[in-house]
Formats: structure tokens, sequence, C-alpha cells
């Protein structure tokens, strides 16, 4: 007898995750993960933050606390977002969560019953498809570019369907295709939004991880209709064990957004919260952030020239200018699932872009992250998956050719 919940059953482990735990031998070239560069968490500074706090300010840290977040934490942050970010939000328009991720269930419990429709983009991050989906939505899939959604589409996709109760986009960076919203797509988006009501969830992980000059403000800045969910993180600015995130929003959403998240943790680790709130006071964020854009923007450089120098013809990729992440489109009737197992005989991994289309398909997608490995490791491993590549078309080529004889 089946004793869960209904919804359990949408929710499937990840064959694709089943097959990456492989990929964690050492000897493994794995662009899988989107993990940023351990070598960069500045552990010494945050060593001395930690004694600092427990030694002059425990009962704090280690006290319960309110479900909003540590009061030092959101002012420093409504500082962060509007000077660095160009918004304009008050200390009481954030929430602290732990995680964005967490920005994303309570979004589905705030927003979504049933039947409802979530429009994103396609491809999307997964982890939001896979947050969303335990509340049950259908998503509509809006196609993109390398400026961002098709506007055409976008108003076809307004006028045909009922119960859009929100849009969930990553406009810079994005994951999975490191690709960014070009200003005009930005502004035809957002009136679209608001000319239909509709509210939006603007993910923004990457909006500092830039390399190629100052990265585009976010769609906050933009909002002048009080609708926008802002989803910010430390993940990949700091380091993303902590499981600091937050969601600047108007107060009136945000009030559910508390009333949600008290049924799911009370509130994020005050010990956690605290040592960011001191680890900013200390103005080292900028350092740390140009450190990471120096050493992503080489790596980057690394991964593009490999590609460009080994892959086999009809095989494209983006080229990001910030993230962690690039996107490659294999010819017609490749299958990147396949490719995965034949790169993990030779110790080489990366996700196969499938999952990251909540409606099937594109079976001939993936994607590769070159924050987590050093350069040389990053050129051996594109090389092993071109050879892998120029292998399978062959056969590929073959197969079709011998279909037609
Ligand atoms: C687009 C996007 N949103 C949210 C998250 C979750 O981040 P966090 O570590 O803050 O929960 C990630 C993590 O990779 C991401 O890529």
């Amino acid at each position: 007898m089946n004793h869960f919940a209904r919804r359990m059953s949408s929710l499937q482990a990840s064959e694709i995750r089943e097959i990456l735990k492989l990929t964690r031998r050492p000897e493994v070239i794995s662009f899988a993960g989107g993990l940023p560069a351990p070598e960069l968490f500045p552990s010494d500074e945050l060593r001395a933050v930690a004694d600092q706090v427990l030694r002059h300010e425990p009962g704090l840290a280690l006290q319960y606390s309110p479900t909003e977040g540590d009061p030092l934490l959101r002012h420093a942050l409504a500082r962060h977002m509007n000077r660095r970010l160009g918004c304009r939000v008050s200390e009481d328009e954030i929430l602290i969560t732990t995680g964005s991720q967490q920005g994303l269930d309570l979004t589905g419990k705030v927003f979504l019953d049933e039947g409802d429709v979530v429009l994103c983009e396609s491809p999307t991050y997964i982890g939001a498809i896979q947050a969303f989906t335990a509340y049950g939505p259908r998503f509509v899939e809006v196609p993109t570019d390398d400026e961002g959604m098709l506007i055409p589409e976008l108003v076809r996709l307004l006028s045909s369907h009922r119960r859009i109760r929100l849009a969930y986009v990553v406009p810079d960076f994005q994951n999975p295709t490191g690709r960014s919203w070009s200003s005009s797509r930005r502004m035809a988006f957002m009136q679209l939004m608001w000319r239909h009501g509709i509210p939006v969830v603007e993910d923004c992980p990457y909006g500092q991880v830039a390399f190629d000059g100052p990265a585009h403000r976010p769609l906050k800045a933009l909002d002048r209709c009080d609708q926008l969910l802002f989803l910010g993180t430390f993940s990949k600015i700091l380091c993303p064990g902590l499981r600091i995130g937050w969601v600047a929003g108007p107060r009136h959403t945000l009030e559910r957004y508390v009333l949600a998240k008290q049924g799911s943790d009370l509130h994020t680790s005050s010990l956690d919260q605290r040592l960011v709130a001191r680890f900013l006071e200390r103005g080292r964020l900028g350092a740390n952030l140009s450190a990471i854009c120096d050493t992503y923007r080489e790596r980057r450089d690394a991964m593009l020239g490999a590609l460009d120098a080994t892959m086999p013809p009809g095989v494209r990729w983006t080229r990001p200018g910030g993230g962690l992440f690039v996107w490659l489109e294999l010819p017609p009737g490749a299958d990147a699932r396949d490719l995965l197992l034949r790169c993990l005989e030779h110790d080489v991994a990366f996700v196969p872009g499938g999952s990251f289309f909540p409606n099937g398909g594109h079976d001939n997608t993936l994607r590769l992250n070159f924050s987590n490995m050093p350069c040389e490791r990053i050129v051996e491993g594109v090389r092993r998956i071109s050879a892998v590549l120029h292998e399978s078309l062959t056969e590929l080529a073959h197969g079709s050719a011998a279909a037609l004889a």
C-alpha cells in the first residue's frame, strides 16, 4: 500500500543524478556539478569572523531568531541591492532564506495550486522545476535565443494560456545556458508582465559573476508595479555551505513567504546569518568577487578555446560573459545521455541537457561547468568529450546512411 502523498509520485529520483554519483572518483574530470571553486572560499576571513561572533555575541548567534532574518543582515542586503544593483529596496522588503533554493520552494508554496501555469525559459534551472513540481503546476516553456525569451512567442503563449500564476526567469548568466538577456528583451518582457499582471520571480545567483565588464542591472531595478520577487544568494559570491539566500519583494507578498517559512524551518541558521553579516561589514565581498571573476574568466576561456579547437562540425555552444556554465547543442539525432555513458568510460562527465526542459525533449543538448576544475583539466576533459563525440557522430552518420540505402 502506498502511504505517501500524491505529490510524491511526481517527484522522481533522477537517473542522471544516480549516474553522476560515479563522478565523485578523484580521477574523473567532472563538468557536471554547479560547484564553485573551493580554493576561493575565504576560509581564513570566515574563521576570524566566526571567532569574533562566538566570542562577542553568542547569545544572539546561537539563539532562535526572527523568521524574517537577522536585522543586521537584512540591513546590509538592502544597502547591497541599492548600491551595487541599482534597486530601491528597504530592509523590511527582505526575507532571509536557507539558500535561494528555499526561496523557490516557498514561491511554490505561496503561489501555486495544482494545474496553475508557470511560465519559464526553455531551458530553465532544474532545481526550480523540482521545487515547483511538488505543487503540481504545468510549465509553459518560452523559446529563447542568445538575447533571452523570444518576445513574439511570449505574446502568443500569454494569449493562449489561462491561469498563468507566475513567470520564473534567470536573466543573468543563466543556469544551464550561461546566456544573459539583452536590455531590450528585459524591458519588453517586463512590459508584458505588467500588462498581464503576472508576478515575476527573478532568480539571480550569477548576476555579479560577470567577466567581461559590468553586468546588467537586475529586472528588480526596472520594476514599477511591485510585482517582482528577486531571489539572491551568497552561494556563488561567497560559499554555498552557509546556505544564506534572500528574497526581496513587496511587503504584502513577503508576509505570505514568512508564514510559509515558519512551517518549514522557523528561521535560517542564526549563526550563519551573523557570520555573513559580519563578513559584509568588513567590506571584503568586493575583493572576494574579483578573485572569483578572475579565476572563472580564465577557466571559461580555457573551455571555449578547447571547444573551438576540438569539437566536430555541427556542434554549437554558448559563449557566456559570466556565471558557471557553457551549453552545447549537438547535431539532431545525437543523444547526450548515450554520450555521457561513453564519456564516463574515459573518466569525464557532464549533465545531459534534457532535464532542464520541464516538458522533456532536447536530448541533443548538454551543460558543461567550468568553475570547479583547473584550466589543464578543463582542456583535457573537453578533448576527451570531443574525441568520443567524433566517434559517436561518425557512427550516427553511418547509421543514417545505412537506413537510407
Ligand atoms: C538558477 C539557480 N537558482 C537557485 C540555485 C540554488 O542556489 P542556493 O545555493 O542559493 O540554494 C542555483 C544553484 O545552483 C541556481 O543555479
